[in-house]
């Protein structure tokens, strides 16, 4: 590859000549110029800006000087013979450029400016698949706008910038993009592994932490699990801690990721991080209290999703009766206006304009109330009890983690419910027992399984698998559904 830079200040760009970069220059896939844009001027000041049409503050640099300059650097081409770091060609001006004259070849102008598109690790492995890349550094309040526009129309043009924040000039823009671009040169990075796990690589991720010896060090230990030699353990470790970095530091990655993106024991700390899996892609989720101004979110979505685990033999009439009945918008004001009585918590995923779950619990208004079914009650004899009455996911976010998001939300808000002062000993649900999806989730939610019961719903008997667990244990339940 060839990389041509042009600046005003040649100088700027020594640090090219060390390590890496001055050694792929030397010896390597590198030919790199450093070029004086003032040897293209033609007046004795060599002037390269003047002040800007229409008004305003500092200089812009002018459109002929840089044309001669680009004209004859671009013409060039790839396979100019005299490569060497920090050279000024100062080549008389002449070459035209029409994007014809290196066929074959791939070209790139990039112009460093505040105002350009941020440069990221994507753009510059493109640009390290280009056979000639010139970077013109503009300075004071930059170039003239028809420089990009006009050379925009003839060789591919990138107007990038570093970063939100404005340097002096293009320069360490320059430096910044030549290092990224070459170390990326097959035989610049001695060990290409080192660039398979770095930030922003393929897994959408900034990198984990790094540690070296001593083990010790002011008191800071490398982490116990890097000096076991369990590469399994190791990897996993390492996964984790760069998907809570990213999910501090930079949630617009993770935002990013694509459901392939995601390999398996990443829910669990997605989950932990407020994160799950949904439909398009990992998803920022929050599981909250209802308010009054849900009921008209929540009837929908409980119509929609009670059905689909409704007991079978359910005929539709039955089904259509229950939910006018039970969850309608009237009945979720009912049970968020009455908060002695329900517990409603919700869950919501970014983007997704819709609730996505719910949970609606029921509490006993003293202590000794049992549950509403003698058969229940037998089976869960501590008081208080409150019965999980309803938890439900779109499907769509099935397995999104959602679910045991709800489902600690919930236990957490019923461990704080008082019941005359007292704290709940037990909640309980009853499930559909043929859902074998159902009673393996709420297992692994610390549920223990009590036995059954019966009930009827549209005049058929039904039976249900009875599970109960305290509202909270010292830690929220670790679960998978
Ligand atoms: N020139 C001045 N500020 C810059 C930035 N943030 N990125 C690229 N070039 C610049």
């Amino acid at each position: 590859m060839r990389i041509d830079v042009v600046t005003i200040f040649p100088d700027y760009l020594a640090p090219l000549e060390l390590s890496l970069i001055g050694r792929a220059a030397a010896a390597g896939p590198l030919q790199l110029q450093i070029h004086d844009l003032r040897a293209w001027t033609k007046d004795p000041h060599r002037t390269v800006d003047d002040s800007p049409v229409g008004g305003g503050a500092g200089m812009v640099m002018k459109p002929d000087v840089w044309g001669r300059a680009l004209d004859d650097v671009l013409a060039s081409g790839p396979s100019d013979p005299s490569p060497g770091t920090g050279e000024c060609s100062g080549r008389e001006p002449g070459g035209v450029v029409d994007g014809t004259t290196h066929p074959g070849a791939r070209t790139v102008l990039a112009i460093p400016t505040p105002s350009g598109i941020p440069l990221t690790q994507r753009t510059v492995e493109d640009l390290a698949t280009a056979d000639h890349l010139v970077i013109a550094c503009g300075r004071y309040e930059g170039i003239d706008a028809r420089v990009a526009e006009h050379y925009g129309d003839r060789v591919e043009t990138l107007e990038f910038s570093l970063g939100d924040y404005v340097l002096n000039g293009g320069e360490v823009a320059a430096l910044a993009l030549v290092e990224a671009v070459v170390r990326l040169l097959p035989g610049v990075v001695g060990n290409p592994e080192s660039l398979e796990e770095e930030s922003h690589g393929a897994a959408g991720l900034l990198e984990y932490p790094v540690y070296t010896r001593p083990v010790e060090w002011r008191g800071l230990a490398v982490p116990e699990v890097l000096l076991g030699g369990h590469h399994a353990r190791i990897a996993r470790w390492r996964r984790d801690r760069a998907l809570e970095r990213t999910a501090a530091r930079r949630p617009d990655l993770l935002q990013s990721l694509g459901a392939e993106q995601v390999v398996r024991g990443d829910r669990e700390v997605l989950n932990r991080l407020g994160w799950g899996l949904g439909p398009a892609g990992v998803a920022r989720m929050r599981v909250r209290r209802g308010i009054p101004d849900d009921a008209a979110r929540l009837a929908p979505l409980a119509a929609a999703t009670f059905p689909l685990a409704a007991p079978p033999g359910l005929d539709e009439e039955a089904l259509a009766a229950f939910i006018a009945e039970n969850l309608s918008v009237e009945r979720f004001e009912d049970y968020l206006a009455d908060g002695a009585r329900y517990v409603v918590m919700v869950g919501e995923v970014e983007g997704s304009g819709e609730l996505a779950g719910y949970t609606l619990s029921v509490l006993p208004l003293s202590v000794g109330e049992p549950p509403y079914a003698a058969d229940v009650e037998a089976i869960v004899q501590e008081r208080p009890t409150a019965e999980l009455s309803k938890i439900y996911v779109r499907p769509e976010f099935h397995s999104s983690g959602l679910a045991r998001m709800l489902m600690a939300q919930t236990l957490a808000a019923l461990a704080e419910a008082r019941v005359e002062g007292e704290p709940l000993a037990v909640v309980w649900l009853g499930t559909n027992a043929r859902n074998r999806r159902a009673q393996k989730f709420y297992a692994r939610c610390g549920y223990e399984r009590r036995g059954g019961r019966r009930f009827w719903v549209g005049g058929r008997e039904m039976s249900d698998a009875v599970w109960a667990r305290p509202p909270l244990e010292s830690a929220p339940p670790a679960m998978a559904d």
